[in-house]
C-alpha cells in the first residue's frame, strides 16, 4: 500500500530509516495527472531498487506567466490509486510553501547553460532553471539511488543529467522510453487540452517526425530542407509549430557524418502545446 507524506520532515525520517535497513530508493518526480506515460517510470524504477518514491508537486517555477500553472489538472485521488496499483511505495505531494519556505525570497537557481538553450529553452525563458532547481531540491529531500525521467522530454532529460553530474549527485540518471497511444501520439497531461476533432489530428506530429526520420535514416543529410518540410506538413496538418529541429544526441549540433541523430518538434494545436522527438538511426 502506498504510504503519502507531505511533509519534508516526516519524509526524511522515512528515507534514513530505509538506509539504516540497507534499502535502496528509486525517485521519479512529476507534476500528477498520472497517465501510462508515468506508470512506465514508476515500473522501470522498481528494476532498479527495493523501493520507490513518485512526486506530484506542481513547480510555480517552472511556469511562465502565461502558461497554464492554475489550470494544470490536478487529480491526486486518482493519481494515488494508479501508484498503489502500480507497486509504487511512497508519494511526496508537497505544497508550494513546503518546497519554497522563502517564498519570493527563494532566490537560488539552478542553471544549466548550453543544454537548456534553444528548442523549448527558447520559447520558455526560464523554464528549465525552474525544472533544474525543483529536480535538486527532490534530490535533496530525498536523496534517491536512482531517478527516472521520460525521454518524452528530451531536453529535460539532457538538463537533469548534466546538472546532476555538475553538482555530483550521487544518482543514477535513467531514461524511459516514450509510451503512446495507439495512434503514436505521446502521452501527455496537456493532451486533455485537445477537443476530440484536435485529438484526432494530433497523431500527425509523430507520424511527421517519422516519416522525416526515414529520409534521415536513408541518408537525406539536407538537415535543414527536411526541417523545413516538417514544419510545412505540421501547417498543413493544422498545427502551428513552434520548432523542428535535427540535433546530435547530446543536443550539440547535428553532424552530416554522424551516423545518429534526434529530431526534436514542438507545435501548438488548439490550446496545447505538444512536443515529440525521435532518434533516428543511418540505416
Ligand atoms: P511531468 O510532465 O508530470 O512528467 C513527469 C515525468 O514523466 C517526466 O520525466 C516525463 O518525461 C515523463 N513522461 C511524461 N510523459 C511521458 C510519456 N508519454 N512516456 C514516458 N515518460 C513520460 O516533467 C515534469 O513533470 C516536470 O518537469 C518535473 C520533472 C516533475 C519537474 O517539475
Amino acid at each position: 500500500s502506498l504510504v503519502t507524506f507531505t511533509q519534508t520532515a516526516e519524509l526524511r525520517k522515512e528515507v534514513s530509516q530505509l538506509r539504516r535497513q540497507g534499502l535502496t530508493l528509486a525517485l521519479v518526480p512529476t507534476m500528477g495527472n498520472l497517465h501510462a506515460g508515468h506508470l512506465r517510470l514508476v515500473e522501470e524504477a522498481r528494476r532498479h531498487a527495493d523501493k520507490v518514491l513518485t512526486t506530484i508537486f506542481v513547480n510555480p517555477l517552472q511556469f511562465g506567466p502565461h502558461e497554464d500553472f492554475d489550470n494544470y489538472p490536478r487529480t491526486l485521488e486518482e493519481d494515488s490509486e494508479k501508484l498503489a496499483s502500480a507497486g509504487c511505495d511512497y508519494l511526496f505531494n508537497p505544497s508550494v510553501t513546503e518546497v519554497y519556505p522563502e517564498g519570493q525570497e527563494n532566490q537560488t537557481r539552478v542553471q544549466v547553460p548550453q543544454v537548456s538553450e534553444g528548442l523549448c529553452g527558447q520559447k520558455r525563458p526560464g523554464h528549465f532553471d525552474g525544472v533544474a532547481t525543483v529536480v535538486s531540491k527532490l534530490f535533496n529531500f530525498v536523496q534517491p539511488d536512482v531517478a527516472c525521467f521520460g525521454q518524452k522530454d528530451y531536453q529535460q532529460l539532457a538538463v537533469i543529467q548534466k546538472m546532476t553530474r555538475d553538482l555530483n549527485f550521487p544518482i543514477r540518471i535513467i531514461g524511459v522510453p516514450t509510451q503512446r497511444a495507439t495512434d503514436g501520439l505521446a502521452l501527455s497531461s496537456r493532451n486533455a487540452y485537445l477537443t476530440e476533432a484536435e485529438r484526432r489530428k494530433a497523431a500527425g506530429l509523430y507520424a511527421t517526425l517519422k516519416s522525416i526520420g526515414e529520409k534521415l535514416a536513408a541518408g537525406n543529410t539536407h538537415f535543414h530542407e527536411l526541417t523545413h518540410l516538417a514544419r510545412a506538413r505540421l501547417a498543413e496538418l493544422g498545427f502551428s509549430p513552434e520548432y523542428v529541429e535535427i540535433r546530435s544526441l547530446d543536443l550539440s549540433p547535428a553532424r552530416i557524418d554522424a551516423r545518429e541523430w534526434v529530431l526534436l518538434a514542438a507545435a501548438r494545436l488548439g490550446k496545447a502545446r505538444l512536443i515529440d522527438n525521435l532518434v533516428v538511426r543511418k540505416g
